[in-house]
């Protein structure tokens, strides 16, 4: 048996969440400055510091058996690897964009201008499939500077708040994709045992991520209405409370739904509401 090998982001935004979420996992390694090798404490695993736009190749390629990456390099790439998890971080979309006050108003009405972007394989797909004949400027990154720069009509970049494009006097004429940080697999699945934990790890620490655990107690004439405000993941757990009037109520909510919850259940009736992070699960 030999070890299994996962790529990690060696710098950027996904670098520090790839590590704190492996080690939430249980996956703790230590980088020792520079190094391009670390291994992790408890299990045979080695983790190797890649780009995290090489990593959808190196994994395609068997040089190492997982990685963690985001699904719009991986389609760029066109790298044949599985996908096993969504990370539930990096969220983006890819979107043709136009300066504000361009008349140009559907993809088609590109032909024979220049498009500016650094994803130039999903563009090209895409703008064939528009029907939209442009030429394309193939750039390594500062996309959305190249209108202003005079190199290009159009760019198709990566969209997070929409603050870079507000920067830079741009607007989305029409999103190509969306995208997020993901965990894949070559597909020989070596060490697939082994890799099955790693997802069924992380898989834990990314679900506890998004959701809460919230408690209340509530008058039992309430219960009805209360499971439909929070129907919990399976179904909520029901405790009797000394006063039979009264129950008390345990159950998962989404994270980014807790505070409006709270406030339904206390117009309810519900009192003592208390909200709990969960760090890890498996359900
Ligand atoms: C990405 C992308 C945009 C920006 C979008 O760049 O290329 O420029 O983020 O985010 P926003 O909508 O929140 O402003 P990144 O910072 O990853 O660096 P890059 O220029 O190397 O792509």
């Amino acid at each position: 048996m030999s070890n299994l090998r996962i790529g990690v982001p060696s710098k950027g935004r996904l670098s520090e969440l790839a590590g704190d979420l492996l080690k939430q996992a249980g996956l703790s390694f230590r980088r020792q400055e520079r190094s391009l090798f670390a291994r992790v404490g408890e299990m045979p695993i080695d983790i190797t510091f890649l780009r995290t736009d090489d990593i959808p190749v190196l994994c395609a390629e068997g040089a190492i058996d997982m990685g963690l990456t985001g699904s719009d390099l991986v389609a760029e790439s066109q790298a044949d690897v599985l996908t096993r998890l969504a990370l539930g971080v990096g969220r983006c979309k890819l979107a043709l964009c136009v300066p504000d006050d361009s008349p140009i108003a559907s993809p088609s009405q590109l032909a024979g201008k220049r498009v500016a972007t650094s994803f130039p394989n999903v563009t090209r797909q895409y703008l064939a499939q528009h029907k939209a004949d442009a030429h394309l400027v193939d750039l390594g990154g500062s996309v959305e500077i190249m209108i202003t720069l005079g190199v290009a009509d159009a760019i198709v970049d990566l969209v997070e708040t929409g603050s870079t494009l507000a920067a830079n006097r741009l607007r989305v004429l029409t999103e190509i994709g969306k995208y997020e940080s993901i965990l894949i697999q070559n597909k020989a699945r070596r060490e697939s045992e082994l890799a099955d934990r790693v997802v069924r790890r992380l898989e834990g620490v990314v679900i506890a991520r998004s959701w809460s655990l919230l408690e209340y107690n509530l008058p039992r004439n309430k219960l009805a209405e209360a499971e439909k405000i929070t129907p919990g993941f399976n179904s909520p757990t029901v405790n009797s409370l000394e006063d039979p009037a009264w129950c008390a109520v345990r159950v998962m909510v989404r994270r980014g739904e807790v505070i409006e919850v709270m406030e339904k259940l206390e117009v309810l009736g519900a009192h003592a509401i208390l909200e709990t992070q969960i760090n890890n699960c498996r359900l």
